[in-house]
């Protein structure tokens, strides 16, 4: 990659942090649950590339029981989503076995290797998903892919999109992308 692009990458990661709602994310759940099998406490692996703020890993984990792995660039988001699993841990509904599925790697998903995973997330812009081809081609033939908000262009060859999902919104069009792995 040119030293242009890198930095054009690199500048976006300092980008005020967004997060997906909650909201989308209980009909993104229930959209994998239903259209592409995920199964509760089942064995199957999730990944969150750019696990922010750790919410989308803990809602996996709890919620359905499965391993779920977050990797962040960014250690203060990753301090953050420690201290909200230690939180969980205090509250007394919440089932303490699930939360122990969950791992955050401080790392960079440019240099990740998705082979282990059977449902892989992501949430960031079309100009740093521009350079996850040879991310994405790690990934083991069959895993779904969904991508929060932008649509993945440009990966034809070898992703296969499956189900576009609109969120009710009031002020603004919101899709999440899923996408099979070819
Ligand atoms: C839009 S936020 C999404 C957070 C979370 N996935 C969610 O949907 O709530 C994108 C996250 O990706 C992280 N990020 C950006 N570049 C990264 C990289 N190269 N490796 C790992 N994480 C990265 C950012 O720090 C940020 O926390």
């Amino acid at each position: 990659m040119h030293e242009k692009e890198f930095n054009k990458i690199y500048s976006q990661i300092d980008l005020p942090f967004q997060e997906t709602k909650q909201v989308f994310l209980k009909m993104i759940f229930k959209t994998l649950e239903r259209e592409f099998d995920l199964q509760k406490n089942s064995k199957q692996i999730f990944i969150d590339l750019g696990s922010g703020n750790g919410q989308v890993i803990i809602y996996s984990a709890i919620n359905y029981g499965i391993r779920s792995i977050g990797i962040e660039i960014d250690p203060i988001l990753i301090k953050e989503a420690k201290m909200s699993i230690k939180s969980f841990k205090d509250k007394k509904k919440i089932n303490k076995k699930a939360l122990s599925k969950i791992k955050i790697i401080h790392g960079d998903f440019y240099k990740h290797n998705l082979k282990f995973y059977d449902f892989i997330y992501i949430y960031s812009l079309p100009t740093m998903q521009k350079y996850l081809k040879h991310v994405f081609q790690t990934a083991k033939n069959g895993v779904i892919i969904i991508s929060h908000m932008y649509p993945l262009k440009n990966f034809n060859n070898y992703l296969e999109i499956k189900l576009m999902l609109e969120h009710k919104n009031k002020n603004q069009e919101i899709f999440t992308y899923f996408y099979r792995r070819i």
